[in-house]
């Protein structure tokens, strides 16, 4: 049996307190400490710190104690080749999104708690502790910011008329092997006069805190290769229950690891027509 839409509600308001009374206040006062060491991971430009991996540990804990038959997958205790999404309830957990903007004190780093039952998000919650933002919700109950309900208002949308929300990613090889090139192409393609001449591009350097950007209406959409399924597992559910879209490279297959995790979020307040109309011309913009 699923979980009900009730219990989805008390998993998200267990979420929520656990961020904001416990993991929010760490997270915001090591931010911009001086790190005299950290790790890379798969380059140079790919970030983990000590805080990371104590405050997955601790939520972790209290996960597994609230919810004993859940499963867990945390992005600093993933196993490569034996960490699979399956059909079991499990928790899907980034402590610190946007590590480089943590260790630099840019005050865009989030905790970001989901759920997945049956391989799809059913509860989401992201706390920005720096700007007192937190985003959450579940299947079938609606997505808020703090304690207001995510209300993107009747509104248009064009690709002209958009503000993209864009990564770097840790990506960063340049030629044929890698699809840094591409990548960059396509920003140009966006930003031009000759291409899609959209409003502007932001990079906040953080998966989620973009998913629940364009959740709230605040960026019209975001576009990355290269997110893993705990960026995105808890701003989708958000992003879902706003009335938003996710579109594009494996909607369907975010198991960990995929070769090509495209993520392509698209906000709500239009109709599904213009949101395809968007998807088609954002799409004819995109190299490669
Ligand atoms: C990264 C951030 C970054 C995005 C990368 C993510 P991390 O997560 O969300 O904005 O470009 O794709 O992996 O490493 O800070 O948890």
């Amino acid at each position: 049996m699923p979980l009900s839409k009730q219990e989805l509600k008390e998993i998200e308001t267990t979420l929520v307190k656990l961020l904001r009374e416990e993991i929010g206040p760490i997270v915001k006062t090591h931010t911009g400490t001086n790190f005299s060491s950290y790790d890379d991971k798969a380059n140079e430009v790919d970030l983990v710190t000590v805080v990371d991996k104590q405050v997955e540990a601790i939520i972790k804990k209290e996960l597994n104690a609230k919810y004993p038959n859940f499963k867990f997958i945390g992005e600093e205790s993933y196993v490569v080749g034996e960490t699979k999404i399956t059909a079991d309830p499990t928790f899907i957990v980034d402590p610190i999104d946007g590590t480089t903007n943590f260790i630099h004190g840019y005050p865009y780093s989030c905790t970001s708690l989901g759920l997945a039952e049956n391989g799809k998000p059913v509860v989401g919650a992201v706390y920005n502790p720096h700007l007192d933002q937190l985003f959450h919700g579940s299947k079938g109950n609606g997505a808020y910011l703090n304690e207001k309900k995510i209300d993107v208002k009747k509104r248009p949308l064009t690709l002209q008329k958009s503000v993209v929300g864009l990564e770097g990613g840790a990506e960063r090889t340049e030629g044929p092997d890698g699809n840094f090139d591409k990548k960059m192409a396509t920003y140009k393609n966006l930003l031009s006069d000759k291409g899609g001449y959209v409003h502007g591009f932001r990079s906040v350097g953080s998966a989620a805190m973009n998913m629940c950007y364009v959740a709230a209406g605040m960026l019209d959409s975001y576009w990355e290769g290269g997110c893993w399924a705990w960026d995105v597992c808890a701003g989708w559910c958000i992003l879902e229950e706003a009335g938003g879209r996710m579109v594009g490279g494996n909607k369907d297959e975010w198991q960990i690891p995929v070769d090509r995790r495209c993520y392509f979020a698209i906000r709500g307040g239009c109709g599904e027509e213009e949101q395809t109309a968007y998807v088609k011309s954002f799409w004819s913009q995109v190299e490669g």
